[in-house]
């Protein structure tokens, strides 16, 4: 029986004994070595309820990609129709057809990378359906579920979205019913200059002269899963068929595999396995999906729930050490780096809008803190993970924005992603944690979670920390020492609310908005609360 979790009267959790932790992913990879795990143990025990973070601003895992706040849209739902595309001559403000208040926010997030037309749907999409006069598009059927796709949104208007919003494109090419032939036409297509052959020509006769430079190219989707229900080696053999010869037209293409559905070892190795034995097909990705799933439901969870969450949710930390091992076995040298092409929370159905927007959830603040853990997981990890996409934009599972006919809201994850902009192309610096966690009891087992985990990164002299403070309902001191860095200046960007659901709607779009203030703080250890269920970015300006 669920109970609503929306208070914060005096905790009911129970307290694990007070001990300074080592945890990171679950528990598991922080064993692991070095300061690459997020919370290593850092000296003497602290006091119940005390919190300590150090920063090292010599020790770096490298550059922050900034496409791993990457994006995902797909053709289901009201993903494309209705929340990206509302048509020209609507009555909602738009641009060329583009809705106006999702352009005036994505252009906030930065220049990162959107993943189109799926999915699933990409592999049972046919780009050609796509190109040309809309009235002369076919409609086809089924392309997800049963309803019917008129394709008036093709690789024109996924472009010219694109470049409207400021995102790089990222195309995912029809492995499971497609051909190689027809992959690297829609290469061909993409890169080719007008003049140089009959299909760039009439990309040019379809109203673009310019190739549109496309680097990113998946190759399938899922493809243990709708993406063909492949084996590893029968995808492997499909992968060289696709990928051995693509001509990329002066772009250098960056090809992504598709890879397990989460952290599914198994089908990691032995995809690897067939691939080294014969010639090494270039690859420059590979794709891991992982959603966190759910607990509870998307709005009416127990504070045990709460924490069940975010501990799936820090599951990606060992996906990611584990998978760039197995990867590591055959491609010695790390070459392939990982793409989290897809990953979010997923919730039961009940939230929807509208009932026709097919996966589409409401987002509340315990979504905002998985985006906060997920997206420092990445940050630590800027060797491993260069490309990362949630999913999706609007409409849907995890999803930064919520629109419906005129009316458009931002969730509160959209908030995290822009409140951890300043990361984007960042130096990634260590973060280690002390203090005590936190039991739980949820789905007939008990666990433990860290209380704040984070990430920290340096661009010349500005240090961006962001914390996620796990505990429902209590505040915490945290004493961060910075090592051999000086705060000259802190300003701090909290997103919190008193009731763990809470969630914004149409009707109060500012419910739960994050706030800014400059608290007089300086030296080489700052002393700040931290909010119950809260995430918080400290802008530290050096000295
Ligand atoms: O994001 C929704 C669906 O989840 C995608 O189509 C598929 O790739 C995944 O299983």
């Amino acid at each position: 029986m669920k109970e609503a979790s929306t208070g914060r009267s005096r905790e009911t959790i129970r307290r694990s004994s007070r001990r300074v932790f080592l945890r990171a992913a679950a528990g598991v990879a922080a064993a692991m070595s070095g300061w690459r795990a997020t919370h290593a143990v850092a000296g003497t025990r602290a006091p119940a309820g005390a919190l300590t973070a150090s920063i090292r601003l010599d020790e770096s895992a490298g550059t922050i990609d900034p496409n791993i706040y990457g994006h995902f849209a797909e053709h289901i739902g009201g993903v494309i129709h209705d929340g990206i595309w509302v048509g020209r001559d609507s009555k909602i403000p738009n641009v060329e057809g583009y809705r106006l208040a999702l352009l005036e926010h994505v252009r906030r997030l930065g220049p990162v990378v959107l993943r189109w037309p799926g999915g699933c749907f990409a592999d049972r999409y046919h780009w050609r359906d796509g190109i040309g006069p809309v009235e002369k598009r076919p409609r086809r059927f089924g392309r997800w579920r049963e309803v019917t796709e008129r394709n008036i949104f093709g690789t024109h208007e996924f472009i010219r979205f694109c470049r409207l919003a400021g995102f790089e494109p990222y195309l995912a090419a029809n492995v499971g019913t497609g051909t190689p032939e027809e992959f690297q036409s829609w290469v061909e297509y993409s890169n080719a200059p007008a003049g140089t052959l009959s299909i760039a020509d009439e990309r040019a006769e379809n109203g673009h002269l310019e190739p549109f430079g496309i680097r990113f190219w998946g190759v399938g989707n899922e493809s243990w899963g709708c993406g063909g229900t492949f084996t590893p080696e029968d995808y492997c053999t499909e992968y060289r068929k696709f990928t051995t010869w693509v001509a990329g037209y002066g772009v250098p293409l960056y090809l992504i595999a598709s890879g397990p559905n989460s952290n599914d070892i198994d089908w990691t190795r032995r995809f690897f396995k067939k691939w080294a034995d014969g010639a090494r097909a270039p690859m420059q990705g590979w794709s891991p999906h992982y959603y966190c799933g759910t607990t509870g439901h998307a709005l009416r969870f127990t504070r045990d729930e709460w924490y069940l969450m975010l501990e799936k949710a820090n599951a990606m930390e060992k996906l990611i050490r584990d998978q760039w091992a197995a990867v590591g076995e055959f491609d010695r040298e790390h070459k392939i780096r990982l793409i989290i092409d897809e990953w979010g929370a997923w919730h039961p159905e009940g939230t929807e809008i509208n009932k026709a927007h097919l996966f589409e959830q409401m987002g509340c603040l315990r979504d905002a803190l998985v985006a906060a853990l997920t997206l420092d997981t990445f940050n630590r990890h800027p060797d491993k993970v260069v490309m990362a996409n949630v999913a999706q934009l609007v409409n849907n599972l995890h999803s930064l924005f919520l629109a419906d006919e005129d009316r458009f809201v931002a969730t509160p994850s959209f908030h995290v992603f822009e409140m951890y902009k300043p990361h984007q192309g960042a130096r990634a610096v260590r973060l280690d944690f002390a203090g005590e966690d936190i039991g739980f009891e949820a789905q007939g087992r008990k666990g433990s979670i860290f209380r704040l985990a984070g990430s920290a990164s340096v661009k010349e002299k500005d240090l961006t920390v962001t914390l996620v403070h796990t505990h429902a309902a209590e505040p915490c001191e945290l004493a961060l020492d910075l090592g051999t860095g000086r705060a000259a200046g802190v300003r701090r960007t909290v997103l919190t609310h008193a009731e763990l659901n809470a969630h914004n709607t149409f009707e109060e779009p500012a419910r739960v908005v994050p706030k800014s203030d400059a608290p007089a703080l300086e030296g080489s250890t700052l002393r700040i609360e931290l909010a119950p269920a809260s995430v918080t970015r400290l802008d530290i300006r050096l000295g």
